[in-house]
C-alpha cells in the first residue's frame, strides 16, 4: 500500500500532523507539501491523505487548485481528510469550505486534528490577528488549540485496522 500525504501549511502545524501521520501508517508513506510543490503526480498513490490549516475559514489556495486539477482521481483513490486549525466547533464548516461535496462523501476518514498558534513565525498581520483570538478565549475560557496527536493515531488506526 502507497500512501501519499499532500498537505497545506503555512507555519508548520499541519506538516507536524503529516509527519506524525507518516509514521504512524502502515507500508510506504510519502510526504507532499502543496505550499512548495507543483506538478504533482498521484501515480504511485494507492491512498491519498489531504490535510490543511484554515486561514478566515477557508484553506490556502494551493489545496483549491490541486483538487480543482486533480478530483476525479482522488475519487478514484482510498481516500482521507484532516483539519488542522484554531475553531473544533467551526469543524463540519471548515471541513466543507476546504474541501468538496464529492471528496468528503468518498472519504473513508475525516478527522479534526487540532491545531496550534505560533505567533513567533508569524507575518505581522497574523500576529495581530492571534493576539486578538487568544485575549477572545481568555475571556471566554475557551482553551488555546493544540495538536491533538490521539486524533492522530485514531486517524491512522483506521486505516491499519482495515488491513490495508
Ligand atoms: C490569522 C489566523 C486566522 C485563522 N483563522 C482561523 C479560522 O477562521 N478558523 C479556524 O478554525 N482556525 C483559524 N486559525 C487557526 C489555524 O487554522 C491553526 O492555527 C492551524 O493550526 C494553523 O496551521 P499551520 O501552522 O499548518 O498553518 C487562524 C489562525 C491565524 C493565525
Amino acid at each position: 500500500m502507497n500512501t501519499l500525504i499532500v498537505f497545506c501549511t503555512t507555519y508548520g502545524t499541519t506538516e507536524e500532523a503529516a509527519k506524525r501521520l507518516s509514521e504512524m501508517l502502515a507500508g510506504n508513506v510519502k510526504l507532499v507539501n502543496l505550499m512548495k510543490e507543483k506538478d504533482i503526480s498521484l501515480e504511485w498513490a494507492d491512498r491519498v491523505i489531504l490535510g490543511t490549516s484554515i486561514y478566515m475559514g477557508q484553506p490556502p489556495k494551493q489545496l483549491k487548485a490541486f483538487i480543482k486539477s486533480h478530483e476525479s482521481e482522488l475519487l478514484n483513490k482510498s481516500l482521507g481528510l484532516y483539519l488542522c486549525s484554531g475553531v473544533v466547533a467551526d469543524y463540519e464548516k471548515n471541513l466543507e469550505n476546504a474541501y468538496t461535496q464529492p471528496l468528503i462523501q468518498h472519504a473513508e476518514k475525516c478527522s479534526y486534528f487540532g491545531g496550534a498558534l505560533k505567533p513567533e513565525k508569524m507575518r505581522f498581520m497574523h500576529k495581530n490577528i492571534t493576539k486578538i483570538m487568544v485575549k477572545a478565549s481568555e475571556k471566554d475560557g475557551i482553551p488555546l488549540p493544540k495538536l491533538e496527536v490521539s486524533a492522530i493515531e485514531k486517524f491512522a488506526r483506521y486505516f491499519i485496522e482495515k488491513g490495508y
